[in-house]
């Protein structure tokens, strides 16, 4: 069959690119080769669908041009999804931090996609896998069908096991684009060596404020037995480079808490003195690897101060991260440099287009990434 567009991936970015073109008239076929369409939408936010936040803004997205995402951020906002989300009748709050989710099921963001695109009369293929993708006579020749416009929307390879992969990369290479090294990102980080004794606390966690890579995040971090995890760690994994260290502050003004403790309980050890402020199973892990046995009467203001800047700054040096099987989202991807800002168009390959989580574009944990895939999405759709 012959389309005007034929889009690659049934997730948020390819629904709403294929919603929007064929409202706007264009015959649209979506191919995904999942039994059902937007499954990381319906596993995302805890089953709620954390579909947008309210701080959407340029500097909360990483990508090797920082600029590319402002005009297709611009051009369909945060407010545009809401105004979605509402027309459908979902009800919807913010739990913290400017995320927005469903008070019901992240199934109604699928369905108010569907119900789009049955509105713009777009065929959707499930359990269709993608053959090879030929391109000759200004036509995209898929399988059987064709179209002048091909949208790339197949994501990236995080959670394989959800059917995620790498095709994305592979049709842009077939078709001479460059790929930024994709490598996973919101993701825990695993810890070795010296590093083990936090191992021992598991399923400990406590607000931090995480650096690495020149960014800084105040969220919780969670102790796991391969390292850590929780919204502080995640959101520096995006940021940290293999080899690199990660500081974490567990408690701030440490040194002068522990100064007033000195004198409030010069009996006590310093483990009783940090369990006043952090949870008992860390209090005693920091105490242990600290190591001043005294009392704290005992110790001199001086001692009390460099074990306060060691809480300040404890630093880590994770091995490596728990890799694609635990990333929420892939880092890298398609370069943006091939892409129109406005479009989303390849410049080499004017009918081809890469939205979503294949391209290299990677947002902070807590809506950043869906609104991604509905503004790259959106802006593909109006230019088919
Ligand atoms: P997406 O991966 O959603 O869709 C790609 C589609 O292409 C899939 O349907 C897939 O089956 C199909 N496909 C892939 N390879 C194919 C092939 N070779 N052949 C045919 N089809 C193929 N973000 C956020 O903002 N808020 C949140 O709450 C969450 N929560 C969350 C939880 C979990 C557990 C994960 C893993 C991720 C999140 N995210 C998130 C991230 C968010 O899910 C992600 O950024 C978007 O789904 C990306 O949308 P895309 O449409 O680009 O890709």
């Amino acid at each position: 069959m012959t389309y005007d567009a034929i889009i690659l991936g049934a997730g948020g970015a390819g629904l709403l690119a294929a919603a929007t073109a064929g409202q706007a008239g264009a015959r649209v076929l979506v191919v995904d080769h999942a039994s059902e369409p937007g499954k990381k939408i319906l596993i995302s936010g805890g089953g709620r669908c954390n579909f947008t936040n309210m701080g959407i803004e340029p500097g909360c997205f990483l990508s090797e041009n920082p600029h590319f995402v402002k005009s297709a951020l611009k051009r369909y906002t945060q407010w545009d999804f809401l105004g979605l989300v509402e027309a459908h009748g979902i009800a919807w709050h913010e739990k913290t931090l400017g995320q927005l989710f469903c008070d019901g099921s992240a199934r109604q963001i699928v369905e108010m996609l569907l119900e789009e695109c049955r509105r713009g009369g777009v065929e959707i293929r499930l359990s269709t896998p993608i053959g090879d993708i030929r391109h000759f006579d200004g036509q995209f020749r898929v399988g059987r069908d064709s179209a002048p416009n091909l949208v790339i929307a197949t994501g990236g390879p995080s959670i394989p096991k959800m059917g995620a992969t790498g095709r994305a990369y592979a049709i842009a290479e077939q078709f001479g684009l460059n790929v930024v090294p994709p490598r996973p990102a919101l993701v825990p980080l695993t810890l070795g060596g010296e590093e083990r004794l936090f191992k021992e606390i598991s399923g400990v966690a406590c607000p931090v404020v995480a650096r690495a890579g020149g960014a800084s995040f105040e969220e919780a971090a969670l102790f796991t037995h391969k390292g850590l995890s929780g919204p502080a760690i995640l959101q520096i994994s995006s940021y940290w480079s293999p080899g690199e260290a990660i500081a974490l502050t567990v408690l701030t003004d440490a040194a002068s808490r522990l100064r007033a403790a000195k004198r409030k309980m010069p009996r006590a050890h310093l483990k009783a003195a940090l369990a006043e402020h952090l949870p008992n199973r860390l209090a005693e892990a920091l105490a242990e690897k600290i190591g001043l046995t005294a009392e704290l009467g005992n110790l001199p203001d001086a001692v009390l101060d460099q074990a306060g800047e060691t809480l300040t700054r404890l630093t880590f040096r994770p091995t490596g991260t728990e890799g694609y099987a635990k990333a929420e989202v892939t880092a890298g991807g398609i370069d943006t440099a091939e892409l129109s800002s406005k479009t989303m168009e390849a410049r080499k390959l004017p009918g081809l287009y890469a939205i979503g989580e294949a391209v290299d574009v990677t947002g902070w944990l807590g809506g950043y990434n869906f609104q991604w895939a509905w503004s790259s999405g959106v802006a593909a759709g109006r230019a088919i």
